[in-house]
C-alpha cells in the first residue's frame, strides 16, 4: 500500500470512529446505549403483526404456502455465539407453538457432520451480521440439500439474505458494541412471532392463545423499560459490585432461563474477562456445584422468576447458600420468599414464562457491564474480538 493510501485509509478509520462517537450521546458507551435501545426495537418489531379483526398474526416475508408449512418436518437452526444462544430459545418456542421438531446447531460444527435433511426440512439461519463465515458454510450445506433457508439478521442486505428464501430484518439499526444486545433481543421477537405464525399455519395453537401471547409480546418494551429504570439499574449494578472480583460466576436456571444463563455467561466472559459458566439448574448439581468455594464465597446468579421450577430453584439457592455461595437472585417482583433466601436479589416484572428471556438478558446484560466497568475494561471493544468473524 502505498504511503498516501495507508495514510488516507486511516483518515477516513479516524473519521469512522469520530462519527461513531459522535453517535453515543450522553451515554459514555456504546453498550450502554444499545441496551437502552432494546424496548424500541422490541416495539417496532411486534408493531402492526397481529389483525384483530380477522384474528391472524401476519408473517408476508414466509413465501411458504399452509400447505408447505404444514408438511414442515424438521428445522435446523444454525448460528454461533449470541445467535446460537436466541437459537436454543427459538427451539422451545418453535416447538411448544408448531410442534415441529428442532434442533439448533453450533454452525461451525454443523458443517462437519451428517445433518439429515428430509425432504421437508427448513433451516433458519440467525445472525446479526449476516456475513458469519460459519454460518454462511453451514447455510452452503443446507442449500446442497435443496433445504430453504429462512434468515434471521440486522442486516438486510447481507450476504445470507442473498441465500434465503425470506429473510427477518432484525429491527436493531446498527450494533456498534461488540458484545451483541439489542440484536439478541430483536432476533427473540422475530422466533416468537415466527413460532406462533407457524403454529397458526400449522393449526396447532389456537386463535385466542395466539392473539393473548401477541398481547403479552406488546407489553414486553415497557417492561423492559421497567429493568432499565433507575432504580432497577442501581440494584442490578449494586449485585454486580458484590461479584466483580471473583474468579466465576455461574448462572444457573431452568428451561428457556437456561438459554438464556448460556446468553448471560457470554456477555460476562467478552467483556469483562471473566469465567462465566450457563448451567441448567438440576445438571449443576452433578458435578460443577463442587466449584463452589465458601472461602471465595463464589457468586451464583439464579433465574427464580414464577414459573414452573421456581420452587425447585428455591431449593437450589438453599442449596448453593448451605455450601458458602454468594447468590444474587432474579425474581419475579414481590417474590420475598426468593428475596429473603438470596444475597441479593434483581426484581423483574411478571412475564409469560416462555417470554422470560426477554426481560431477564437485558437484567443480566447490564450486570456484565457494571462488572466489565469496575473491572476497568474497554467495554465496546473487548480484546481479540470482532463484530463479524467472517472467515
Ligand atoms: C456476541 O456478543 C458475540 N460478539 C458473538 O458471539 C456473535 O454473536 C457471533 O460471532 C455471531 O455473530 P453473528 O450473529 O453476526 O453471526
Amino acid at each position: 500500500m502505498s504511503e498516501n493510501a495507508e495514510s488516507s485509509n486511516t483518515i477516513s478509520a479516524a473519521q469512522t470512529t469520530v462519527k461513531a462517537e459522535s453517535q453515543k450521546g450522553d451515554y459514555p458507551d456504546f453498550m450502554l446505549k444499545e441496551i437502552h435501545e432494546q424496548p424500541r426495537v422490541l416495539r417496532d418489531t411486534f408493531a402492526g403483526r397481529f389483525d384483530a379483526q380477522s384474528g391472524k398474526l401476519n408473517m408476508n416475508e414466509i413465501p411458504l404456502s399452509t400447505e408447505e408449512i404444514n408438511a414442515v418436518d424438521r428445522i435446523y437452526i444454525i448460528a454461533c455465539g449470541t445467535s446460537y444462544h436466541a437459537g436454543i430459545v427459538g427451539k422451545d418456542m418453535i416447538e411448544q407453538a408448531a410442534r415441529i421438531p428442532v434442533e439448533v446447531q453450533i454452525a461451525s460444527e454443523f458443517c462437519y457432520r451428517q445433518p439429515v435433511f428430509t425432504p421437508n426440512t427448513i433451516a433458519i439461519a440467525i445472525s446479526q451480521s449476516g456475513e458469519t463465515g460459519d454460518t454462511m458454510d453451514a447455510i452452503a450445506l443446507a442449500k446442497a440439500a435443496d433445504t430453504p433457508i429462512i434468515t434471521i439478521t440486522n442486516v438486510a442486505d447481507s450476504s445470507m439474505t442473498k441465500e434465503s428464501i425470506a429473510t427477518l430484518q432484525v429491527l436493531a439499526d446498527q450494533e456498534v458494541s461488540i458484545a451483541a444486545t439489542k440484536s439478541y433481543t430483536g432476533q427473540l421477537a422475530h422466533l416468537a412471532l415466527l413460532a406462533l405464525y407457524l403454529g397458526q399455519e400449522r393449526g396447532t395453537i389456537s386463535a385466542e392463545d395466539i392473539s393473548s401471547a401477541y398481547e403479552d409480546l406488546t407489553q414486553i418494551p415497557q417492561q423492559v423499560e421497567s429493568i432499565l429504570s433507575e432504580s432497577s439499574i442501581a440494584a442490578i449494578e449494586a449485585a454486580a459490585a458484590t461479584c466483580y472480583k471473583a474468579h466465576d460466576v455461574i448462572f444457573i436456571g431452568r428451561g428457556v432461563a437456561a438459554a438464556t444463563c448460556m446468553e448471560a455467561s457470554l456477555k460476562l466472559k467478552e467483556t469483562s474477562y471473566v469465567h462465566g459458566e450457563g448451567y441448567a439448574a438440576n445438571e449443576f448439581r452433578h458435578g460443577p456445584i463442587a466449584m463452589i468455594d465458601a472461602e471465595a464465597a463464589t457468586p451464583v446468579v439464579a433465574l427464580a422468576m414464577e414459573s414452573k421450577t421456581r420452587e425447585r430453584m428455591l431449593t437450589i439457592i438453599k442449596e448453593v447458600k448451605g455450601y458458602g455461595g454468594n447468590v444474587v437472585a432474579l425474581a419475579t417482583e414481590g417474590d420475598t420468599q426468593a428475596a429473603n433466601l438470596a444475597d441479593s436479589v434483581i426484581y423483574l416484572p411478571r412475564i409469560r414464562e416462555m417470554y422470560l428471556p426477554f426481560t431477564a438478558i437485558v437484567a443480566l446484560q447490564v450486570f456484565a457491564r457494571r462488572i466489565a466497568l469496575l473491572l476497568g475494561r474497554d467495554i465496546d471493544h473487548p480484546r481479540g474480538l470482532v463484530k463479524a468473524v467472517v472467515d
